[in-house]
């Protein structure tokens, strides 16, 4: 099924075409409180991402990791400066436009991995498209499609709490994938999970990335997955400290001890 039959949008284009910037992100700035208790958790952040990469994101606890991806993701709105993703500048759109742009382009995967507890494998996956108010059966064959894809056809009715830790991340990743999204955002995906576990999530994202052209932003604190991406951005104290392209674990690791 083609994105635009689950997302019941107009004339669509070939797959994974667009501009060949996929997220540009200008002096973002992100203050939490006020006065003298304000966290500058972004100071002036500019990042470039093209379509087709795979990008990590390190830095120590607090450095605005997680701010700088809910603030690309649009789950969160910036003090100042602007986020744009294939061109479409986040400040100009409206909450709808801003929710089906979220919707249609944007997939997330969670380090507590969000499933809801009470929903089975596949009714997790399912949930992005009810949300949306696409309940047609072919969405249902599409999350099937997925969970195989992953490795889980066989665990598609299983809950949650009757999966391990690495299981219920790939079942978020097939939930993000379910809207075909362009982008997806990764916030220590691994962070919960045993070194096995790990790497199969890892491997799963850069397959993402290499075979099916989805651009990756991935937060994480481990030098070895970020050295899958082919470029590491360091953050320091909400601003970017360097990056790194084609680095070996060795070296990402260096770098991230220098932070
Ligand atoms: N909702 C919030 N209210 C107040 N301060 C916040 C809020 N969210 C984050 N912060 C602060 O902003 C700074 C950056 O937080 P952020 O969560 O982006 O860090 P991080 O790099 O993701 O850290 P970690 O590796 O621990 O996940 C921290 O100092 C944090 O305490
Ligand atoms: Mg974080």
């Amino acid at each position: 099924m083609s994105p635009r039959e689950l997302s019941g949008g107009e004339e669509g284009q070939p797959k994974r075409s667009g501009p060949a910037v996929a997220i540009r992100a200008r002096r973002l700035s992100k203050v939490y409180g006020e006065g003298e208790t304000a966290v500058h958790a972004l100071a002036g952040v500019d990042l470039e991402v093209r379509r087709g990469e795979m990008v990590a994101i390190m830095g120590r606890s607090g450095s605005g990791k997680s701010t700088l991806l809910h603030l690309i993701g649009a789950l969160d709105t910036p003090t100042s400066g602007t986020v744009s993703i294939a061109r479409r500048r986040f400040d100009n759109l409206s909450d709808v436009e801003l929710t089906l742009l979220r919707r249609e382009k944007i997939g997330f995967v969670f380090q507590f991995f969000n499933l809801l507890p009470a929903l089975t494998a596949k009714e997790n996956v399912v949930l992005p498209a009810l949300i949306a108010g696409n309940r047609d059966r072919l969405v249902h064959d599409r999350a099937g499609e997925l969970l195989a894809r992953v490795g889980l056809a066989e665990r598609a009715d299983h809950l949650p709490a009757e999966l391990s830790g690495g299981e219920q991340q790939r079942v978020s990743i097939a939930r993000a994938l379910l809207m075909d999204p362009e982008l997806v955002l990764a916030d220590e995906p691994t962070g919960n999970l045993d070194t096995t576990s790990s790497a199969e999530v890892l491997r799963l994202l850069r397959e993402l990335n290499r075979k099916e052209g989805h651009t990756i932003v991935l937060v994480t604190h481990d030098p070895g997955a970020a050295s899958m991406a082919g470029r590491v951005v360091f953050l320091r104290d909400g601003r970017i400290a360097g990056e790194l392209s084609g680095g070996s674990t060795k070296r990402v690791s260096e770098r991230f001890a220098a932070l």
